[in-house]
């Protein structure tokens, strides 16, 4: 098992010390603490009553910028063996989206009757955190209930999408304050076309245009979005995204900002595939950008330490980026590593015990005020 009280101080401000973040008690001189162990993690690992992640606030540097910096949050929000979770999450994290809660299969898997009180927990606990929310996901090919496959006409899955999607922000209408309207429309394919899904072979393309029309009716305030993966950088896939939201605006369907996932590992190149200039042409088109669900993942088989440093490049390199292009927000898939949906690549800013890790560091260094 891993001690770990002991070292925490001494380590985090190890970390953060090349900074000059004016974190309390980094002196030099000091042995750093022996290497972390494997992420192999007991729940007895856990602390109860310690403090959070690290004497830096990355909540209160992205609040200085005008950054939304927050993290998809699961069920372990909610675990009493898990105290550490929800102080790390409130104390470096200005933002928050469900990870799977508000998906279609979570609320309206009866078709009869939306089932709102995982997600209402989610959403009122970040609002009484002063946390902004980010609402995932109304459209997707992915995590659909069983009776969506039922439906035979086009006219008939129209309406039901059309009342998922009434139904869903009406109901977090004023505190769900963006919406990931449509989820990975757009193929891998060659060529990138349409995702095949119940909503295009039924619907037809305009399955999108119609999602966002109802979207905005139900809440004309909240920024509508659409997410997608593998579209970081300048390449096939992002043009097709390019292509599909240009046109989704010369339509006049309410769009306002284009997510991009960011699931990548530590071979990623931020400047080799262009992110900037990939991000800087969505600006053009006068939509907002955000980096939507950002891990990194450690590649198997190499040095831990290179690897950790990588990862922290990474991390740092997509930020600044995508700070370069004034990007309404930047959010990690997850809080910590032991519970992330890729926790074998240890992708995250926190590691298994919540301690932050060189990711987190780079971070901070990059939301510091320009000077210090
Ligand atoms: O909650 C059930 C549990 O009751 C059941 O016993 C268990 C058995 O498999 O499954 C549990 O549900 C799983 C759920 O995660 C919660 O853990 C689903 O099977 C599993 O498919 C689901 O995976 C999620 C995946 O989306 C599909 O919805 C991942 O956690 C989540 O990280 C991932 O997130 C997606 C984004 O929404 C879109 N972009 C890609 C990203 C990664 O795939």
């Amino acid at each position: 098992m891993r001690m770990r009280s002991v070292h925490r101080p001494l380590k985090t401000a190890l970390l953060l010390a090349p900074l000059t973040l004016g974190v309390a008690g980094a002196g030099g001189g000091t042995t750093p603490p022996a290497a972390p162990a494997p992420p192999v993690r007991p729940a007895s690992a856990v602390q109860p009553g310690r403090p959070a992640g690290s004497a830096v606030s990355l909540r209160a540097l992205a609040d200085a910028r005008g950054l939304l910096f927050g993290a998809a949050v699961n069920h372990t929000l909610f675990d009493p063996n898990e105290p550490d979770y929800a102080r790390t999450l409130n104390r470096h994290f200005n933002a928050v989206v469900a990870e799977n809660a508000m998906k279609w299969a979570g609320l309206h898997n009866n078709r009869e009757a939306f089932a709102f009180g995982f997600a209402d927990a989610i959403v009122d606990t970040a609002v009484k955190n002063g946390q902004t929310v980010r609402g995932h996901t109304l459209v997707w090919h992915d995590s659909l209930p069983p009776w969506v496959y039922t439906i035979q006409t086009r006219e008939e899955l129209l309406r039901a999408m059309q009342d998922h999607v009434t139904g869903v922000v009406t109901h977090f209408r004023g505190r769900v304050r963006m919406w990931d309207v449509v989820n990975e429309a757009v193929s891998d394919a060659p060529g990138h076309p349409l995702r095949s899904s119940p909503f295009l072979n039924l619907i037809g393309p305009d399955f999108i245009d119609e999602a966002f029309r109802a979207a905005h009716a139900a809440d004309p305030d909240a920024k509508l979005y659409y997410n997608d993966y593998n579209t970081d950088g300048l390449n096939g896939k992002s043009d097709a995204v390019y292509e599909l939201v240009r046109g989704m605006l010369v339509r006049g369907v309410p769009i306002h900002g284009v997510g991009f996932q960011a699931h990548l590992n530590t071979d990623f190149d931020v400047r080799g595939a262009q992110v900037q200039a990939n991000l800087q042409r969505f600006r053009d088109l006068g939509l907002d950008v955000q980096m939507t669900e950002v891990d990194v993942q450690l590649r198997p088989g190499r040095p831990e330490a290179g690897e950790l440093a990588r990862q922290a490049a990474v991390y740092r390199d997509l930020l600044r980026t995508c700070l370069s292009v004034k990007c309404a927000g930047f959010v990690t898939w997850g809080v910590t590593d032991f519970n992330s949906w890729r926790a074998g690549g240890r992708p995250l800013i926190f590691d298994d015990v919540y301690d932050p890790k060189p990711a987190f560091a780079a971070l901070a260094q990059e939301l510091a005020p320009p000077g210090r």
